[in-house]
Formats: C-alpha cells, structure tokens, sequence
C-alpha cells in the first residue's frame, strides 16, 4: 500500500487508470456507500486544491473534516505528527495534506494506518496538480504521442514544474524549460530553450507563478518580466496552430502573461481548474481502494443517473 506522494511512486499503467476514472467521474454521477472520512490539513495557503478536494470529497459522498492551523491545537505547540496521529485516532480514513517542507511527508508516513495524499509538498512534489494538467492535455490531444511542452517560468522554486516534468517524461511528452537566469534549475536535466523558441515549437505552453513566497530574488535581470520571459499578446500570435496555454495558478496578471491572455481562445486555464475535481476524485477513490477501506461494489452509479439511464435506453 502506498500514499499518494509523488509522481515517481506511479507507473504508467496508474497514470492512465487514473485518467480513465476521471472520465468516468467526468461522465457520470457516482457515490461511495461507505461513510467515510477525508480530513484536508492545509497547512499553506489554497484556493483551487483545497476547494477541489472538498468538491471532489463531496460528489463521491465523503465527509470532509475541519481544519484551519490558526484555530487548531498546532496553535498550542501541537506537532504535524501529533496533529496526523489526532485525526487517525478521531477516525479519518484519509488525509489530504499540504506543506511547505519539501520532505513533511517522510516524517509522518510509516507511523499512519490510513493513506496520505499530497496536496503540495515545498518546491518538491504536487502530483494531483501535475494529474490535472495532463488530463486537461489528454482531453485536447487524445494523446501525449509526440507532444511537446515547455514549462516557463520560476522552474527553481516550483513544486508544479517538478512533478509535471517527471510526469509528461513517464507519458514520453518532450519537455523544456524557459526560465530566468535566477530562476533556472539545472539538476533535472531538462533543456532550457527562450520564451520565443517556446511558443515556435511547443503544443503546451505552462506557465508558472513567481513563488515569491519562497525567494525574493526577483533582481534587476527580471524587472521586465513580461517582456524578457513572459507571454505577451506578440508571443501568443506565434504560437502554433491548436497549441494551449495552462497555469496552475494563482496567475500574476501582467507577470507570466499579459491580463488578456487569461482567458483568451488557447487558454485552458479554467478547465485545469474543472479538471481538478475529477482528478481528485480518481485519486481520493484510489488511494481508498488500494488501502481496502472501499471495495469496487461500494462505489456505485448514483440512482438519478440509473433513471436517467433506463429512460435513454426506454426512448
Ligand atoms: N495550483 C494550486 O496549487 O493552487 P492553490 O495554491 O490555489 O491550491
């Protein structure tokens, strides 16, 4: 049994079962007969992963439980192992949790009877953000067969870049790096190419945030950001023809891309958003599946969706 920590832990064969129930969950209403309990310990500031987790606990009929650091026990000194070891014994059957210590996981997985899963890890791993993108790259391309992608942005201080990047080499998607100099990372291996390279060459264009809230250095060789490294409204008109534009986000407007691309015709900025909740919910399942805390005949089609379907097939 494993915890959902980081993409290396998957094969690929997981990858696209993974995938596989997110379309599923995509399609059709379905519900987990057991009760059970999700506890969400964010102990970072989110919006799309926390919000997505509670959707995705809450269409499989799950119970999500409480929590906020400021008005939890940690206030009184409390540790993460005693917080993890508390929601254990109240009854949790899964924890969702995120921190910023890249390796906050190592010290609390051994001792845990119930699974945990990721919900950011430092600059280390975010594998249900990197499962959301490429199922919002599988929905375009049907495929990943000579797809290329360029993750652009600050590749040093990105949880995303990482697991993404180990993720699309899984699925054999070519992937580069456009980055700042203060901003580059060169012990992956990956090749750096420039912006304008970037969007003349790639399917996908990722773009990531400046993760201010681990460095400051935002010197004098990136006060242009925009201009020098970002997706400006000039960059996007080179783009190739059916090439999108992703973002994990939070955006910086007018930083990584200019305010109009947000939402422009190659954004998929959104979906990946929409995405998340299905590819969560396909995580959440399997993690409790391969925990056996659910067997396969708990989880079922919910009964509107059977009438619906009787009737489809009636007409
Ligand atoms: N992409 C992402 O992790 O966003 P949040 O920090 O809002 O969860």
């Amino acid at each position: 049994m494993k915890h959902f920590i980081s993409i290396k832990d998957l094969t690929v064969e997981e990858i696209y079962q993974l995938l596989k129930m997110a379309k599923m969950y995509r399609e059709d209403d379905y519900k987990i007969t057991k009760q059970i309990f999700v506890a969400n310990l964010f102990f970072e500031p989110s919006t799309r992963t926390k919000t997505s987790f509670i959707v995705a606990e809450r269409k499989l009929g799950l119970e999500d439980l409480e929590f906020a650091t400021q008005t939890s026990s940690m206030k009184k000194g409390e540790t993460l192992y005693d917080t993890v070891k508390t929601f254990e014994a109240v009854g949790a059957d899964c924890l969702v949790i995120r921190h910023e210590h890249d390796e906050w996981s190592k010290s609390i997985s051994k001792d845990l009877q119930i699974p945990i899963i990721n919900a950011g890890s430092g600059k280390k791993d975010h594998p249900t953000q990197s499962l959301l993108d490429i199922d919002t790259i599988y929905q375009e391309f049907g495929s990943f067969k000579d797809l290329k992608v360029a993750i652009a942005g600050d590749v040093k201080h990105s949880r995303v870049a990482r697991s993404n990047a180990q993720l699309l080499t899984k699925l054999g998607v070519k992937v580069y790096f456009t980055a700042a100099e203060d901003f580059k990372e060169t012990e992956m291996g990956y090749p750096y190419i420039t912006m304008d390279e970037a969007v003349e060459m790639c399917d996908v264009l990722m773009l990531l945030r400046i993760q201010h809230e681990r460095h400051d250095e935002f010197s004098s060789s990136t006060i242009n950001y925009l201009e020098d490294f970002g997706l400006t409204k000039e960059r996007e008109k080179n783009m190739k023809e059916g090439a999108i534009i992703l973002h994990p986000g939070p955006v910086n407007r007018g930083v990584e891309i200019d305010p109009d691309l947000v939402e422009c015709k190659r954004s998929r900025i959104s979906k990946q958003i929409e995405n998340g909740v299905y590819t969560r919910m396909a995580v959440l399942t399997k993690q409790l599946l391969e925990w056996d805390i659910i067997k396969e005949s708990q989880i079922r089609k919910s009964p509107s969706q059977i009438t619906q379907t009787k009737k489809h097939k009636a007409n």
